[in-house]
């Protein structure tokens, strides 16, 4: 009988058969469901080609992309970020609070999900005020901390997600108090206030209307974002490009 791993090996196989080119899985995608140490299984060559640039099963970006079109085309479901970005427009915050909750959670939504404050932070960084990425480097720090003067408490959904004894490693402990003594630290106090889960789970909310908002404060390189000479811009390379082979 087949394993679950093995049905979906066999389907990952077909369906790279259908592709003109072979496509291998960086390390990272499949280490933990696999020993990274082991070889990869790899798709006989047969003379073909490896993948290099657009992958055929992705919706094709623009040749400039915008942030816009990393969320159209590449990540994953954004309502949670849209939501916190018209609860903190509601709740009266500055415009480079709207941005910061806007992208506080992009790592999750489109590239690595572990350290997210952190991946989403330097994702943004060459583009926008360094507060708003300092802000969203350490919301992943203080979503773990209460901050009752806001009226910030623990997320009952990290006892649910973390189970009650989960105790923040040292390493965000020491995050923490860098954090709390910072003179940035209300911005990035204000993401993790309006960072909730569908407050209204009737509110949609698109992106449209943030264009304002990110048009003043994300400088959108011309070249489209990723060809542009910035040091993060072959992240974003990645995210478009996630299986080309180097
Ligand atoms: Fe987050
Ligand atoms: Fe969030």
């Amino acid at each position: 009988m087949a394993t679950t791993m093995q049905r979906a090996e066999a389907a990952e196989h077909a369906m790279s058969e259908e592709l003109d080119r072979i496509v291998v899985k960086s390390v990272l995608y499949t280490s933990g469901e696999r020993d990274p140490r082991v070889p990869a299984p790899r798709p006989p060559d047969q003379g073909k080609l490896y993948l290099m640039g657009h992958d055929p099963r992705l919706p094709k970006m623009p040749d400039k992309p915008t942030l816009f079109d990393f969320f159209r085309y590449r990540f994953g479901p954004s309502a949670h970020m849209l939501q916190s970005a018209r609860l903190a427009q509601k709740n009266g915050t500055s415009e480079k609070v709207v941005l910061a909750c806007l992208l506080h959670d992009i790592a999750i939504a489109g590239f690595i999900r572990s350290d997210h404050g952190y991946w989403s932070a330097q994702l943004l960084e060459p583009y926008v005020d360094e507060e708003v990425s300092w802000a969203i480097r350490y919301h992943q720090t203080l979503r773990f901390f209460a901050d009752e003067s806001v009226g910030y408490k623990y997320p009952e959904m990290y006892v649910k997600l973390f189970g009650a004894d989960y105790v923040p490693e040292p390493h965000i402990q020491a995050a923490h108090r860098y954090a709390r003594e910072h003179k940035w630290y209300m911005t990035s106090r204000l993401i993790t206030v309006n960072d909730l889960y569908s407050f209204d789970p009737n509110a949609k909310v698109e992106l449209e209307e943030f264009t304002d908002i990110v048009g003043r404060n994300f400088k959108q390189p011309t070249e489209g974002l990723g060809f542009d000479p910035s040091p993060t811009a072959h992240m974003w390379r990645t995210i478009n490009w996630p299986t080309r082979y180097l």
